[in-house]
């Protein structure tokens, strides 16, 4: 088999393709990358050498170049991982978001239907649900849950989601979608709340909370997504959405005290500040199809996984110097430069 990754030079696309590649010596990978600001190759360098792996350069919303892609590699597998990825972005400026994550798709959803894949699964998200009240902690999404997005990111994968669906009914495209909660782990780019709030207790920088941080989020360790996908793309139902989550529900505050702890810094470095414009309250996950379905299961705790993660960012440091040292900065500047004075 052969398969397209797309977004492999990301946090969650590296972590798969590196999975991937490993697993499955027999199949062929090609890594597709744009290697925007969140795209870095040391997170892909070392698959390099591997015989049954090729990373290209290359936008998926270029329809020529990716028909000419798909052209000559006559692909089995698509698994679409590219995409812009932050909300605080997205309220800056929505348009990357509308061609990268909907324009990206429909393009290559056309290759797919062009080329006769086999499979397209379209790595999705829980934000396409829009949020749940703190109050209800009876209330999950399921994947009959309504569409109901509030930031101009959610509302782009809703976009392509639901594209990606009518591929399906209109032209019997083999699709699956996948929505997850929120990943951490390895590789994960320093503007998502783990890793910013590491780096900057690291060097005793103020870690600036969002509004009174009780927003609550559902977090998954980005192995246990990496591989819900692999049984999604060898056992899951084609026309089908899974939702992937594990019950690891955390409140903005205690995820950064966590965090601190572990650091042995001391909470005085938080510093609450004005709220991001349409802020989620919480997101959380029922899994219980995929469960069902499947028989996937996360196997890493918050507890554990959240360790883990710290140990790796405290053991590669100079993944994250190199990122941090560059226009990095200037993003921290125009993010939290009015919030933290
Ligand atoms: P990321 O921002 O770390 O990585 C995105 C990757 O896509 C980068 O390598 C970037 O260079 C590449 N890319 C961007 N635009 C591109 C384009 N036009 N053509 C080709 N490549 C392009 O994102 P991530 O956190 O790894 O998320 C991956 C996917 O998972 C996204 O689709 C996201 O919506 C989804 N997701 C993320 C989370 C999360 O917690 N991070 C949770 C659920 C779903
Ligand atoms: P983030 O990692 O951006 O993921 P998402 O918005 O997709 O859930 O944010 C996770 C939570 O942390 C969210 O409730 C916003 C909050 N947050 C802060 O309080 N401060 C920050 O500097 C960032 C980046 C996020």
């Amino acid at each position: 088999m052969k398969f397209l990754v797309t977004g492999g030079a990301g946090f969650i696309g590296g972590n798969f393709i590196h999975y991937m590649v490993e697993n499955y010596p027999k199949d062929q990978f090609v890594n597709l990358d744009l290697l925007t600001y969140a795209g870095n190759l040391e997170t892909i360098q070392s698959l390099e050498e591997k015989k049954n792996y090729r990373f290209v350069r290359g936008d998926i919303a270029d329809r020529q170049f990716i028909m000419n892609l798909f052209e000559e590699e006559q692909f089995d597998v698509v698994v679409n991982f590219a995409a812009e990825s932050h909300v605080d972005r997205s309220v800056i400026d929505p348009s990357i978001f509308i061609k990268t994550n909907v324009l990206g798709t429909q393009v290559l959803l056309d290759a797919a239907k062009q080329y006769q894949v086999k499979r397209y699964h379209q790595v999705s998200t829980d934000e396409v649900y829009g949020d749940l009240p703190l109050d209800r902690t009876d209330l999950f999404f399921t994947e009959e849950t309504p569409i109901h997005t509030s930031s101009p990111y959610s509302a782009s994968k809703a976009g392509a989601d639901l594209l990606v669906l009518s591929y399906y009914r209109t032209f019997q495209l083999p699709v699956t979608i996948s929505r997850c909660s929120n990943n951490y782990g390895p590789y994960q780019f320093p503007e998502k709340l783990i890793p910013l709030m590491m780096i900057r207790a690291l060097s005793d920088e103020k870690l600036p909370v969002y509004g009174n941080g009780l927003n609550v989020r559902d977090w998954l360790y980005v192995m246990d997504h990496c591989k819900a996908i692999d049984l999604i793309l060898r056992k899951g139902r084609v026309g089908e959405i899974y939702n992937i989550g594990g019950h690891n529900e955390r409140t903005n505050l205690e995820v950064v005290k966590t965090i601190l702890k572990t650091l042995e810094k001391p909470e005085s470095l938080i510093q609450y500040v004005t709220d991001r414009p349409g802020h989620d309250l919480r997101y959380a996950i029922d899994p219980k199809k995929i469960e069902r379905e499947l028989d996937w299961k996360p196997e890493v705790s918050f507890e554990t996984g959240i360790q883990q993660t710290i140990q790796w960012y405290l053991s590669h440091r100079s993944w994250w110097e190199h990122i941090i040292s560059g226009e990095y900065q200037t993003y921290v500047k125009q993010m939290y430069k009015e919030r933290l004075s």
